[in-house]
């Protein structure tokens, strides 16, 4: 995979280190004789502070560490192309979509949500599906997750709901996974959670492998022709292999025995030339069919059902070379909703609107500064020609002025001006108006239609494994309301569901309400003798 011509490779080749010599050397260059002894007065005698070898080793090493990201800490990545079917002209001007057979380099991040940098692979959680493209125009960023809903509609509740689902604030557990009271708390509290608390209690969120899980944009994005022209697309990744899960007795043994499990399958698979692959599918709704749907396509807790629009596959993603240094590469890569390319912009879900501000925030804390783009695995291959100066770990010796408009520098960089211009990105001109209010629109409201229809599209044994997944996770929950408000959440999804975990949990098999019930799958449970009686 490496020799294939790429330019995002041949980038990274004049930041790799070729010692010219086998000695060790200082940060400065300097050979040294010995680098197990402290420079000491007599054998026994006490260590000198001159000793500029001693304290220069144990300053970096003191230094090595950075945060971890404050979610999806836990991750791995690798290398590999995009590869165009066909030219999307009539709907994107997107270079890299523009052109059957246009091959763009890649960097791929999977990850867990919830546990630390150290912590299992295979526990039940969401996994992050990251993907960098390095386009000739500019850096495109998909961050995107396994499953296709999130489990919060606005951004402002996203530190509400981390906090939530981190272990808990006195003792750190669980490291790993959701069986806790404050996750439990908060989305037995936040009804807007049912639908995503589906899919992370089905066989989604234990996937036997990285190569064989989807990925989802989840958010309504848009794509914008050369002429301005919008439509809403949410973005797909389907895996080559298909979609395949552990079972969870499965995934609790292998998170014991090789808790690397799911970053040992990648690196193994790569390097065994057995490159993993998937497609990339869009869904697209016309901008006069914004409303038309029974949920609101702003609000990234829904879908769009794929027979009311179906996915169109429009390329296809290998990946095909592991990174050589874990921290340069898959560590130090920084993803951002907010890096679009001509072509490619954003919706109104305030969830979007706030990861927006978000990435780049954190970056610049995690990161050490405003500089991070210049980082090998950040670096766009395309030109980066701006007025931004100075700050931490500066790496371009820039010259001349920097401001403009200018006349002493030629004017020189200048912006591209308001008229049209190919390569040049323009926010997509949207119309807006309406009173500053702080409230979440009606069409925000329904938060079970989608839960149910989840539900009912389930095989008996996918329900199955369902139930067994919330009474494991309920069952840990000391708090034994949060347990009972989260079976009354339950009964709006399906009343079999509710009562089968009701019964497995040590709580009240809920009355029938006659609200949402589903009489073929409560019956389907009871053959499998989930229900109680
Ligand atoms: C990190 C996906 C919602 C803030 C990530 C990563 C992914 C991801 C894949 C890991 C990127 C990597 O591999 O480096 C998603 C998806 C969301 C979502 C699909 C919902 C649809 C949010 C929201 C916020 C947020 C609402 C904040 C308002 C962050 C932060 C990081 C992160 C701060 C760490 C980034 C870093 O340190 O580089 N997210 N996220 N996310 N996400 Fe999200």
């Amino acid at each position: 995979g490496a020799d294939r011509e790429d330019p995002k490779n041949e980038q990274l080749e004049a930041f790799r280190a070729h010692p010219a010599q086998d000695l060790l050397t200082t940060d400065q260059g300097v050979r040294i004789d010995d680098t197990d002894n402290s420079l000491r007065v007599g054998e026994r005698g006490p260590t000198l502070l001159e000793d500029f070898q001693a304290r220069e080793k144990l300053t970096h090493f003191d230094h090595e560490r950075i945060p971890e990201r404050v979610v999806h800490a836990r991750g791995s990545a690798a290398y590999g192309y995009f590869e165009a079917y066909a030219s999307l002209a009539d709907l994107t001007c997107a270079d890299f979509l523009s052109e059957a057979g246009l091959r763009t380099p890649v960097f791929v991040r999977f990850s867990t949500v919830q546990g630390p940098r150290g912590s299992a692979d295979t526990v039940r959680d969401v996994r992050g599906f990251a993907t960098k493209f390095y386009t000739r125009e500019g850096n495109y960023d998909l961050v995107g997750n396994n499953m296709p809903v999130f489990f919060i509609q606005d951004a402002i509740k996203f530190p509400d709901f981390v906090h939530a689902v981190k272990p808990e604030p006195h003792n750190e557990m669980p490291t790993g996974g959701t069986a806790h009271d404050t996750f439990w708390d908060f989305c037995s509290l936040q009804p807007e959670s049912t639908h995503m608390l589906m899919w992370a209690m089905s066989d989604r969120a234990i996937p036997r492998s990285l190569r064989m899980m989807q990925g989802f944009g989840v958010h309504t994005f848009r794509f914008v022709t050369a002429d301005g022209r919008g439509t809403f697309v949410k973005f797909h990744w389907r895996p080559k292999l298909g979609v395949a899960s552990q079972v969870w007795d499965e995934a609790q043994i292998t998170a014991g025995k090789d808790p690397d499990f799911h970053r040992r399958d990648l690196w193994e698979a790569i390097e065994g030339g057995d490159y993993p692959e998937w497609e990339l599918g869009v869904q697209l709704v016309a901008e006069q069919d914004e409303t038309g749907f029974d949920f609101d396509i702003l609000d990234a807790t829904k879908l769009i059902p794929e027979e009311e629009v179906p996915v169109r596959v429009i390329g296809r993603m290998v990946l095909d070379r592991n990174p050589e240094n874990f921290f340069a590469e898959t560590e130090q890569a920084a993803f951002h909703t907010a890096n679009v390319v001509p072509g490619i912009d954003f919706s109104n879900d305030p969830l979007l609107q706030g990861r927006n501000f978000s990435y780049l925030d954190t970056q610049l804390i995690r990161l050490g500064g405003p500089n991070f783009s210049q980082l090998p695995v950040n670096r766009p291959i395309a030109d980066v020609n701006h007025n931004h100066r100075d700050g931490y770990g500066q790496q371009v010796i820039h010259s001349g002025t920097s401001y403009a408009p200018n006349s002493l520098n030629g004017d020189n960089p200048h912006q591209a001006g308001q008229d049209r211009q190919p390569g040049v990105f323009q926010h997509y001109q949207q119309r807006v108006d309406g009173d500053t209010i702080r409230k979440r629109s009606g069409s925000f409201s329904d938060h079970y239609s989608q839960a149910t229809l989840f539900w009912n599209s389930m095989a008996d044994w996918e329900k199955q494994h369902i139930v067994q997944a919330f009474r494991f996770e309920l069952g840990k929950v000391e708090n034994r309301a949060i347990r009972k408000r989260m079976v009354d959440n339950l009964t709006h999804v399906d009343h079999g569901l509710a009562s089968a975990v009701a019964a497995g949990i040590g709580v009240d098999v809920p009355e029938q309400t006659g609200t949402a019930n589903h009489g073929r799958s409560s019956a389907a449970l009871s053959q499998q003798n989930l229900l109680p009686g």
